[in-house]
């Protein structure tokens, strides 16, 4: 998928499914080393990222057999401790195997990750952490080499900001520990809960993950297990949102609107008409929105990869937003793609200022990653002309179906390879 073609001016109408969340299948695969034998996770979504992490669990010495929306996970007695530098370097969610297999096998090589880029991306925090529970690294050519030849133990850790990554990360390395790990200040994302839940299928003693402390009692051995993975909410939002931009209606099942909560409650006040229930949610969009000021923030706050689909629905308001990015210090490249269409945005240090215009018009623009592909879809759909957003491989990484589920909906959206 190099490029897409978007013809704006149809408002959405109709209902799409969402499948399991990105962020969480990732670590669920990576969770799955922790175990040998068999394990079989559903609801997983087939994009480039899981297929990516497939081929690091295989070097790894598993096997992953896809099969519709679920994978298979052979996972053998003695792993080859080592993520190779050509797959890291495509996926920051590869850190995790850090944790993972320095737990299972006592050391790691792991080359520094790449992802998207969104700034320096550092990973203080996992190594800290790790360290606390006596692991000792070196980087020798970009590989970092973890070392816990006696075994990892119990720490008492407390994160100095809630990363996903690191609270994942040390998780994945707690379950296997001697001895019992706390892990203060830790991200409440669900897909983290999430993880929990499978980690205790497999045996492991997690409590209180989905909140702001997490202990973890240590286990000698897990097994194999099966798990259903949580919806994507950010799948969810992202068609609501589509949805909204163009005036119309978008119902969207299997999905968990309490995971939403922050999002659709900014998208009510925003002039949307916003219904849930326990696993579908609809939304329907005004002409042009009511401007809203909003701040990304850990879960349970706006989350940040909702951010730029966002800022694409306020660019058409009826007034001046003030959006506040608290999580990367870099996340604005679209901004400039968005405002090529016509939209008048600007960025000052976190913050972004968009003054709403009437119209937006179609442009070739640069979807440069996988949220800021999808908000100028978004943005394609409300403009007058025809859009083509190129490097549409981003949005491949973290949605699947995604122009057939748009044009299910009634969206003109087609792939230009
Ligand atoms: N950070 C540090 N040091 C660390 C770890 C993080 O300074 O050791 C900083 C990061 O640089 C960033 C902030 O803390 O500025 C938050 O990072 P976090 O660790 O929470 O994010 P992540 O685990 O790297 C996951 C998702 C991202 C999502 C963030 C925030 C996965 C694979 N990725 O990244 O998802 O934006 O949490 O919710 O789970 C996406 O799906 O498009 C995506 C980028």
């Amino acid at each position: 998928m190099n490029s897409l073609v978007v013809t704006g001016g149809v408002p959405l109408d109709g209902t799409v499914q969402v499948l399991g969340a990105k962020n969480a299948v990732l670590k669920h695969m990576v969770a799955a080393l922790l175990a040998p034998g068999t394990h079989r996770i559903t609801n997983v979504p087939r994009i480039l990222d899981v297929e990516i992490m497939g081929k690091v669990l295989e070097h790894v010495g598993a096997t992953c057999a896809f099969d519709g929306d679920s994978i298979e996970i052979d996972v053998p007695i003695d792993p080859n401790p080592e993520a190779p530098l050509e797959l890291v370097r495509q996926m920051r969610a590869s850190i995790l195997v850090l944790g993972a297999l320095l737990a299972r096998c006592g050391e790691a090589r792991v080359a520094l990750p790449g992802g998207d880029d969104f700034g320096s991306r550092p990973i203080d925090m996992h190594l800290d952490g790790l360290r606390d529970m006596g692991a000792t690294f070196e980087l020798s050519h970009g590989v970092l080499v973890g070392s816990a030849p006696d075994g990892l133990r119990g720490a008492d850790i407390y994160l100095e900001f809630p990363s996903v990554g690191a609270t994942e990360n040390l998780l994945l390395a707690g379950v296997l520990a001697h001895g019992v790990t706390n892990i203060g200040n830790a991200a409440r994302e669900p897909e983290i809960a999430d993880l929990a839940a499978y980690l205790n299928q497999m045996g492991a003693k997690v409590e209180g993950a989905g909140t702001s402390t997490i202990t973890v009692r240590g286990v000698s051995g897990l097994t194999a297990a099966d798990h259903r993975t949580v919806p994507d909410r950010l799948e969810a939002g992202t068609y609501a949102l589509a949805g909204a931009i163009t005036g119309g209606r978008v119902r969207v099942e299997h999905c968990r609107p309490e995971h939403l909560r922050m999002e659709l409650q900014k998208m009510a006040a925003a002039g949307c008409q916003v219904e849930v229930g326990e696993s579908w949610l609809e939304v329907t969009g005004p002409d042009r929105p009511v401007p809203v000021d909003f701040a990304t923030l850990p879960y349970p706050g706006f989350h940040t990869d909702m951010h730029p689909q966002m800022v694409a629905f306020l660019s058409v308001a009826e007034g001046t937003s003030i959006m506040t990015e608290n999580i990367y210090a870099a996340r604005f490249r679209y901004i400039g793609e968005l405002s090529r269409m016509g939209a008048d945005i600007t960025a000052d240090g976190q913050h972004v200022v968009v003054r709403g215009v009437p119209t937006l018009s179609g442009a070739e623009v640069d979807g440069c990653d996988i949220r800021a592909g999808a908000a100028l879809v978004l943005a394609g759909l409300r403009a007058r002309g025809s859009t083509r957003v190129t490097e549409a491989h981003h949005i491949a990484r973290g949605y699947s179906g995604f122009v057939p589920k748009l044009q299910s909906l009634g969206a003109q959206i087609d792939i230009d390879a």
